[in-house]
């Protein structure tokens, strides 16, 4: 995958660098260009922003940069993808990353202040696919976060950079729930014991645990993602934990 990333903060990418995503890059799965967007500005103060037409506070990003930046990053025949990160955009999700991680390009435009003149995605949006994606319901000082959030979830999905695979099956928000907890040595921790049946050897009884700390951590702190289930993702065993544990389901008929 390539990336090109469009700042006037370029600096705020200097952990692309580092850890796994730093291997990726070495690795040579993964590259990524950084560019100032104040490199395609033509006046003497590298002007991007100004006031918005119609009044109000702030500033908005200014066409005339943006546009001749994107005429020099994205690719011609339709294969760039340009991600916009905004708090109007799509809530980002874990769906969207795998869907992300499958583009062969991918352009971040990274606006500041109140935003890009709409124009740039408009035209930009004749000549490759446009997201508008949102990191969640706060508003940052810009895109570079996001951004960086971004690129993170989607390089760890880019087959080779996770060492192992069956972790991006049972991690959180991959069938729907949240991973239940996990525990390491000592057994004994300044008096708390690692629950017995991690150290059963059990392997049944241990998925079947397993499962229902999943349903249950889901259930306690998302239960918008536990609604969200189609009726066939929970089976009777299921069905059994949640309601012992005092959660209220509604489906009346469920899988064995
Ligand atoms: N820029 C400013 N706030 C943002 C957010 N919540 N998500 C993505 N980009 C942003």
């Amino acid at each position: 995958m390539n990336i090109d990333i469009i700042s006037i903060f370029p600096d705020y990418f200097a952990p692309l660098e580092l850890s796994l995503i730093g291997r990726a890059r070495a690795l040579g799965l993964l590259t990524i260009d950084l560019h100032d967007l104040r490199t395609w500005t033509h006046d003497v103060h590298r002007t991007v922003d100004d006031t918005p037409y119609g009044g109000g506070p702030g500033m908005v990003m200014r066409p005339e940069p943006w546009g001749e930046a994107l005429d020099a990053v994205v690719a011609d025949g339709g294969t760039t993808r340009i991600v916009v990160p905004t708090p109007t955009g799509r809530p980002f999700t874990q769906a969207m990353a795998h869907d992300l991680a499958r583009e062969p390009h991918l352009v971040f435009a990274c606006g500041r202040y109140e935003g890009i003149d709409q124009r740039v995605l408009d035209h930009a949006a004749t000549t490759a696919a446009v997201s508008e994606v949102s990191l969640g319901d706060y508003v940052l000082f810009g895109g570079e976060v996001a951004a960086l959030a971004i690129i993170e979830a989607i390089t760890r999905l880019l087959p080779g950079t996770v060492g192992n695979a069956a972790s991006l099956v049972e991690e959180s928000h991959a069938a729907g729930l949240l991973e239940g907890p996990g525990y390491t040595k000592p057994s004994t921790w300044r008096g708390l014991a690692v629950p017995e049946v991690l150290r059963s050897g059990d392997h049944g009884r241990i998925a079947r645990w397993r499962r229902d700390q999943a349903l249950l951590r889901t259930a306690r702190q998302r239960p918008d993602l536990l609604a969200a289930l189609p009726e066939s993702a929970l089976d009777r065993h299921d069905m059994a934990c949640l309601r012992g544990a005092g959660f209220q389901l509604s489906a009346p008929d469920v899988a064995e």
